[in-house]
């Protein structure tokens, strides 16, 4: 087997350290949720550690219902909020998300360039279809996933093209000609598609030491073969080895079907880490975090995750594969769902399991609950099988997760050369390539 590459590590900004009853820790800053410098500190720390890139998700909709017990969705604009980081960080990664269901492709094109000149290089997009929020754009439901899909690949294309149309070379700045620019470099894209008529060109020029990395997240049919076909990475859900290595071969053979190299595209699961010193105290700062999920929600979610009812099931009761019914017509992700069904035909868990499972209540992320060493063993377990190039890392139930996971799991990992103890290059693709 050759040896394993070192790998593409990038963490949340988005406060998985503060869900559940983490928010109520006395020392879990929650005052500061809608404060730049929260952000800032973790960013930097994350900097300080090597990441490639630290990362924002976003949605465009409140869930009320989760707002009495939890921030739920609210949150700071991700675009916005990286470009402040930028101005205080030098070298890490800036990962934003903007959804191409609800965008215009020009203005997410202008502020992901914008990220990048405020940044030097460090943008990347983190291009997501959206789950909800349809109401807030004028749309009676959500559009079909393949519809989504669809506009998502014209979208992405407007948006490179738009990123092409000015670029800086164009920028003369010559003062003894009094020339600014050459017009002649900078042409409209006269784009004229299904969903989007764009002239262009885009009013930013390219900032052209840095080709902006393009992240995807969805694992559908249709979301893999759009990730194939344009993603330098993409961020996925895999709760078990098996579901990462599968998606990793498929999506490396499907970008070398395309004419990519299977290198050309990282798999980088979500990483969920409760991180504590002792394997006990790990699973009770878990049971303390989740220990408001109520049963209510969790039927809730498996319900419209699955179609499948269990509300007068007693605890105790296997869910089977035999049990479920045939998929719904219409569910928020395929692959959550997938991953689900999958998981209840793998393991038969009771109720009372399945619902603390990471399918149910961890957005089917990769789960570790133990000490620091547990987790470096996870990971190298996972990079040395080839189920992944790395991972998004998401501490949970504390502040504390996110300390030892930047300053025991990271530099254990570098140790192990699995990581890089100091950067190399600049800009964000520079990380991504440096493995
Ligand atoms: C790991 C992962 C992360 C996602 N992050 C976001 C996000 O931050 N914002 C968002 O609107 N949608 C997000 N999505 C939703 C996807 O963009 C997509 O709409 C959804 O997964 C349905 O597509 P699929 O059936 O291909 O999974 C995410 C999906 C996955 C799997």
């Amino acid at each position: 087997m050759p040896p394993t590459k070192q790998l593409n590590i990038g963490m949340s900004l988005a406060p998985t350290w503060l869900s559940g009853d983490a928010w109520l820790r006395s020392d879990s800053g929650v005052e500061n949720l809608f404060h730049g410098e929260f952000y800032l500190d973790i960013a930097q720390r994350a900097e300080e550690a090597k990441l490639d890139f630290a990362f924002l998700p976003d949605s465009l909709f409140l869930n009320t219902s989760m707002l009495a017990t939890g921030a739920g969705f609210a949150s700071l604009d991700p675009t916005l909020l990286q470009a402040s980081i930028a101005a205080g960080t030098s070298r890490i990664g800036l990962l934003s998300t903007a959804s191409t269901t609800f965008f215009p492709p020009y203005i997410v094109a202008r502020q992901i360039q914008s990220l990048n000149w405020l940044s030097k290089g460090r943008a990347g997009w983190n291009i997501v279809t959206a789950l909800d929020g349809n109401e807030n754009f004028g749309l009676p439901e959500m559009p079909s996933p393949e519809d989504r899909y669809s506009r998502a690949a014209e979208f992405t294309e407007v948006v490179r093209r738009l990123w092409q149309s000015f670029p800086q070379e164009a920028l003369k700045l010559d003062r003894v000609n009094g020339q600014f620019a050459d017009p002649d470099q900078v042409n409209p894209i006269d784009h004229e598609g299904r969903f989007y008529n764009v002239k262009g060109p885009l009013n930013l020029p390219r900032y052209d030491k840095a080709r902006i990395p393009l992240i995807q997240a969805g694992a559908s049919d249709a979301g893999r073969a759009f990730a194939a076909s344009v993603a330098d990475a993409i961020f996925a859900s895999t709760p078990d080895r098996a579901a990462a290595f599968d998606l990793r071969k498929d999506l490396r053979s499907r970008a070398e079907a395309l004419g990519r190299k299977g290198d050309d595209i990282r798999i980088l699961p979500g990483l969920s880490l409760f991180l504590a010193p002792t394997k006990t105290e790990a699973k009770e700062l878990f049971a303390e975090t989740n220990a408001r999920v109520t049963r209510q929600r969790g039927l809730g979610t498996v319900q419209e995750m699955i179609g499948l009812d269990l509300t007068d099931w007693p605890e105790d009761r296997k869910v089977t594969g035999a049990a479920l019914p045939p998929p719904p017509e219409k569910v928020r992700s395929q692959t959550h769902s997938q991953l689900l069904r999958r998981m209840i035909e793998r393991d038969e868990p009771t109720v009372v399991d399945l619902l603390t499972r990471p399918e149910v209540v961890g957005s089917a992320h990769w789960l570790v609950v133990g000490t620091p060493a547990d987790a470096v063993a996870a990971i190298k377990d996972w990079a040395v099988a080839g189920a992944v190039d790395g991972f998004v890392a998401f501490p949970g139930g504390s502040i504390g997760s996110v300390a030892s996971f930047l300053e025991e799991v990271v530099p254990a990992l570098s140790e192990l050369g699995l990581f890089r103890t100091a950067y190399r290059g600049t800009t964000f693709l520079d990380h991504l390539n440096d493995r």
